[in-house]
């Protein structure tokens, strides 16, 4: 039986959908994640194995969570749930979702500690505006200043998970639709303007050279868990975020238009966004393969003290990365906030503070990483970075390949085809259906296996 309402409420309109899950993909994985890790792995070749993993195995997984989201119409742990039972199928698949939470839990503890350095960069800015601070001579050592300050780091970090939790305690409706309305345009005009600058710094053709021609001699397996992992991160993928939204997403809306326009969407955000700063790390004789974490916090700077009006420029840059930081995190804190509004007592706002707290004391894990335990290693990496491999490269394909198979295989295809489109031709349908089946699981298993050390 197909359910047409959602307990949580529903997006009042196909755009709020297009909106919500856009809000949700564009991120810091495409404006802070993308550039750096592009650096970090030489330009060219990464891109185009992550547009390849966006095509053949984010799209299909994309619709998959929006199928099973919508048809299921609760939080993922009850959607699988009760999707695999009307099946015949073991409950048991209701373990992605408790596999999406933890993976969620994992990536916003890290990821609020990124905002928080968006915030305290906007806020930096702002006082130079306002106050006439001095302006940032130095980035590398301004940034350095601010990982080594856990109290500076805490305090935005905790500011950032607040505003999160303020919306999601509000709920679809007056929470999530009222924020995705006004700052996602806002984020579409900022980034505009920043590619205007990064076109008239006389580097692009170079910056575009290096994003898009292929130096095939990179290419290794753990480029590719790095890609396809990216893939994965930046749509939101593997974790069930937008399983969730796709449980608010009204009967009559076409699925694979809105997937595609959302992946569309988040594509061309992060390749405006490498377009308009890897021009910028070459016009200030910067390594583009200089990659780290800290990439754009140290690179940008430069460009906004030389450019006119560069102080009022760069606050609005890093107010536009927190506001995209935000909206994304909104979507990683609502599936646990969805599981317990529907398995306990407690009001939807109890449940938001109390997921929101637990992920603010986990990301000081990250934030301790950073200073006073940065000796610490786990696998050869810090241990944010090893929270952040851990949930994006590898939690998030696991999820997406048990995704996939419970959309291909479990759900019948009377199900998927109802939901996806009836009218869709029959060749589309079958190349969704074979993509899912086979072609992202195989190529899931492939990439994961070969970074164990299994081929
Ligand atoms: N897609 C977000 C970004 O690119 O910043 C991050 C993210 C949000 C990952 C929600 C996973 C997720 F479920």
């Amino acid at each position: 039986m197909m359910k047409t309402t959602s307990v949580h409420g529903m997006w009042s309109s196909r755009l709020m959908f297009v909106m919500a899950a856009t809000g949700s993909a564009v991120g810091l994985g495409n404006i802070w994640r993308f550039p750096y890790i592009t650096s970090e792995n030489g330009g060219g070749a990464f891109v185009l194995v992550y547009l390849a993993c966006i095509a053949l195995i984010g799209l299909p997984v994309l619709f998959a969570e929006i199928v099973i989201g919508r048809r299921g119409r609760m939080s993922p742990i009850n959607s699988l749930k009760e999707l695999a039972t009307s099946a015949g199928a073991s409950t048991a698949w209701s373990g992605i979702g408790w596999m999406g939470i933890i993976a969620g839990f994992l990536v916003l503890s890290f990821y609020s500690v990124v905002a928080g350095w968006t915030l305290s960069y906007g806020f930096d800015y702002l006082q130079q505006l306002a106050f006439g601070a001095p302006a940032i001579t130095d980035p590398g050592a301004h940034f350095g200043a601010l990982l080594a300050d856990p109290a500076r780091l805490i305090f935005w970090h905790a500011v950032f998970m607040i505003l999160t939790m303020g919306v999601v305690a509000l709920g679809v409706e007056e929470g999530l639709e009222r924020a995705v309305s006004i700052l996602m345009p806002m984020l579409f005009v900022l980034l505009l303007i920043l590619l205007g600058y990064g076109m008239s710094t006389g580097h692009f053709q170079e910056a575009v050279g290096f994003l898009f021609s292929p130096d095939w001699s990179r290419v290794d397996g753990s480029m590719i868990v790095t890609a396809m992992g990216q893939a994965f991160f930046t749509l939101s993928l593997g974790m069930c975020a937008i399983m969730t939204y796709g449980a608010y997403l009204p009967s009559h809306v076409n699925v694979p238009a809105t997937g595609v326009t959302v992946a569309l969407a988040d594509t061309a955000v992060a390749l405006v966004a490498g377009l308009a700063i890897f021009p910028i790390v070459l016009s200030f004789g910067l390594d583009p393969e200089g990659g780290g974490a800290g990439f754009i916090f140290t690179a940008l700077p430069l460009a906004f003290n030389s450019m006119p009006f560069g102080i009022a420029y760069g606050m609005a840059f890093f107010l536009l990365l927190s506001v995209a930081a935000w909206t994304s995190s909104i979507s990683l804190l609502e599936p646990p906030t969805a599981y317990f509004v529907e398995s306990t007592d407690m009001s939807r706002k109890t449940i938001a503070l109390l997921v929101a707290a637990a992920t603010w004391l986990m990301g000081l894990a990250s934030v301790f990483s950073l200073n006073i335990w940065s000796q610490v290693t786990i696998g050869g990496r810090d241990i944010m970075g090893a929270i952040e491999f851990l949930a994006a490269d590898i939690m998030l394909p696991v999820g997406g390949l048990l995704i996939a198979l419970f959309a291909g295989w479990v759900l019948s295809t009377s199900i998927t085809r109802e939901e996806l489109d009836e009218k869709m031709p029959s060749w589309a349908f079958q190349l969704w259906l074979w993509l899912t089946r086979v072609v992202a699981p195989l190529a899931i298993l492939l990439v994961l296996g070969g970074i164990l050390g299994l081929f």
